[in-house]
């Protein structure tokens, strides 16, 4: 199995020199999203979610060597913007979607330093685009490929991940959006079980631990976002996250896309198998 970042926060400079690449600019870009395709061994591939601007996508989608339409399917994590800059060009191209049927109802805010809140929902172009999209929707376990299945919504379990950042309409002001929309994906590895996540609002915890009580078996690695950068990820949250992955016997991590300098440094100091995920680059499990 193989997993490539297509759109990180950080580049790196890695490309496949195997495959060809017309064109003259060879430069990853990277931006404030997250964009993964997952190559099964049998040569099926998903994308777990799409950056944030469709530039981006394209760009290094084609820097890795792939097509739109090589594509067999596309996830989508949650209705937030960091997520879904390529989607267009997936429903362009004809490739089915699927995501929690919430997804794209409803406008989302987050709350800025400053006590304003930002829309970082999906845009109105995209919502007009949905309707010729191959969608499909469900809030319960899906297997989208053989070895490649969704989490269905996530129970949240541990309460020092509970956030509060985050908001949505409804009865005409904004409540907090506790984001029961956003999905993790398992993947089956020769290694064991890898998780991977979006931005990852429910919590890595939670989502490890749903993980471990819906599969039965061990969690081999996490990757994706984790969430910790911009929330108020104070020490004690973080060092409460890497108590439990070493609980849960987590074995490897990527901690990628909104996890933070603070963070990802403090995990990496406590995971010997820790893995920086930037864009274009690859592993194979
Ligand atoms: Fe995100
Ligand atoms: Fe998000």
């Amino acid at each position: 199995m193989k997993l490539y970042t297509v759109i990180d926060n950080h580049s790196g400079t890695s490309f496949d020199s195997t495959k060809e690449v017309k064109r003259t600019s060879r430069h990853f870009i990277s931006e404030h999203g997250l964009s993964i395709l997952i190559e099964t061994d049998a040569g099926k591939r998903v994308l777990l979610d799409t950056g944030a601007s469709d530039m981006v996508f394209r760009q290094n989608l084609e820097l890795l060597g792939f097509r739109p339409e090589d594509i067999d399917l596309v996830f989508i994590s949650h209705n937030h913007y960091d997520h879904l800059g390529g989607l267009e060009t997936m429903i362009d191209a004809g490739v089915p979607i699927h995501a929690h049927p919430n997804t794209f109802s409803g406008r989302k805010y987050t709350l800025l330093p400053d006590g304003t809140t930002s829309e970082v929902s999906a845009s109105n172009e995209l919502l007009k685009v949905l309707a010729k999209a191959k969608l499909t929707v469900s809030s319960s376990p899906v297997e989208l490929v053989p070895g490649v299945r969704t989490s269905g919504e996530i129970a949240r379990i541990f309460p020092f991940e509970n956030e509060t950042r985050f908001y949505k309409e409804g009865s005409g002001q904004l409540v907090v959006d506790h984001m029961t929309e956003e999905q993790s994906l398992y993947v089956t590895s020769k290694k064991g079980l890898v998780i991977l996540t979006g931005c990852g609002h429910p919590g890595v915890c939670n989502m490890v631990h749903q993980a471990k009580k819906a599969t039965g078996k061990p969690v081999y690695m996490v990757m994706g976002g984790f969430h910790m950068s911009a929330t108020p990820a104070n020490n004690e949250r973080i060092l409460k996250t890497m108590e439990n992955l070493r609980n849960m016997n987590v074995e490897r991590i990527a901690p990628m896309h909104c996890v933070g300098f603070t963070a990802t440094k403090m995990l990496s100091d406590r995971f010997v198998n820790m893995d920086l995920m930037w864009t274009g680059s690859k592993i194979e499990i």
